[in-house]
């Protein structure tokens, strides 16, 4: 029986436009072209998971909508159970306006709509799900009172936290002490700390202040430049994998997905971390958040592709 992950987090369409550069304030620029992609860092996780072999259980909330309905039909057939996918009356599902430019770079800003009512009542209606849970991952995308009560019940379960601290914002220091695994971008990492990463020899400064902030692990994620992780015992500093770049939305995604998915095998540190790293780079390679999102066999060939070379 593979281990089993639980995701906490958002569902959200998203609408993709190509465009030729990011534009000025006040500019009207034209798009190259618009896809809508089903996303949402919650979802995007747990199917990053899901895709590399674990037995994932996501908490959602979509609207009760066209798009909410056959989001949750898709999330089903992909193996989710649907108990856990809420639908909202009241709020539209939560939509992501992204922009992607010709060298795959991104900017998005999300309408949060379904996902900021995911609550805490949702969480005790599914506090079975936690007893079974070995690893549970949570993002910033619904409301922090419902990530607060859902690191205290994964961790009463006596499950290993991962948290994604994306879209950035301040963190209580009682989130902090509940999270094993922080895993900020560069961006996520400075605004935390309010400490400025001017050259890589900042990165362990850095992360020493997350650690006294509380948290016992930190994953500070580089995108061009890799990974960087540090505990109380050890630092490790691995260089990313050089892939052809198409669209970096959701790497960050199938990162944790990945990074959930081998510590839940328990394999060594060092091992989940290149893993994770493979599944961030593929995920680089394609347009768009879930069809982007690699499966097992092309992370392990890559890796091993790797070590060859
Ligand atoms: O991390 C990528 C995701 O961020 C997108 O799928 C979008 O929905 C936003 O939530």
């Amino acid at each position: 029986m593979p281990n089993k992950i639980l995701v906490l987090g958002s569902s959200n369409v998203d609408l993709i436009l190509r465009v030729p550069r990011f534009h000025q304030p006040g500019e009207t620029i034209r798009s190259e072209s618009l896809t809508t992609i089903f996303g949402g860092k919650g979802a995007n996780q747990a199917i990053a998971s899901k895709q590399l072999g674990a037995e994932v259980v996501l908490i959602t909330r979509l609207g009760d909508d066209h798009y909410g309905k056959s989001y949750r039909r898709y999330l089903t057939q992909k193996g989710l159970n649907p108990k856990s996918i809420f639908l909202d009356k009241e709020v539209p599902t939560g939509m992501a306006f992204i922009e992607l430019d010709p060298k795959g770079e991104n900017r998005i800003v999300v309408s949060q709509g379904s996902n900021s009512a995911l609550s805490i009542d949702d969480l005790r209606r599914c506090s079975p799900l936690f007893r079974k849970t070995k690893v549970f991952i949570t993002q910033l995308e619904i409301p922090i009172e419902t990530v607060t009560m859902g690191l205290k019940m994964a961790k009463n379960s006596g499950a290993l936290t991962l948290l994604n601290p994306s879209p950035s914002r301040p963190l209580s220091a009682e989130i902090l002490s509940l999270t094993d695994f922080l895993v900020p971008n560069e961006l996520e990492a400075q605004a935390l700390t309010g400490l400025r990463m001017r050259k890589d020899q900042d990165l362990p400064r850095i992360a020493a202040r997350l650690l006294k902030m509380g948290v016992k692990n930190v994953v500070i994620t580089l995108g061009p430049k890799g990974l960087f992780f540090k505990n109380r015992n050890e630092e490790i500093r691995v260089k990313a994998f050089r892939v052809k770049v198409i669209d970096t939305t959701a790497a960050g995604d199938a990162f944790m997905g990945a990074l959930a998915c081998g510590l839940a095998e328990s394999k060594p540190i060092r091992e989940v971390l290149m893993f994770a790293n493979a599944a961030g780079a593929l995920a680089t390679t394609k347009l768009g958040a879930q069809p982007s999102l690699p499966f097992r066999k092309e992370v392990e060939t890559l890796v091993k592709n790797h070590f060859k070379d």
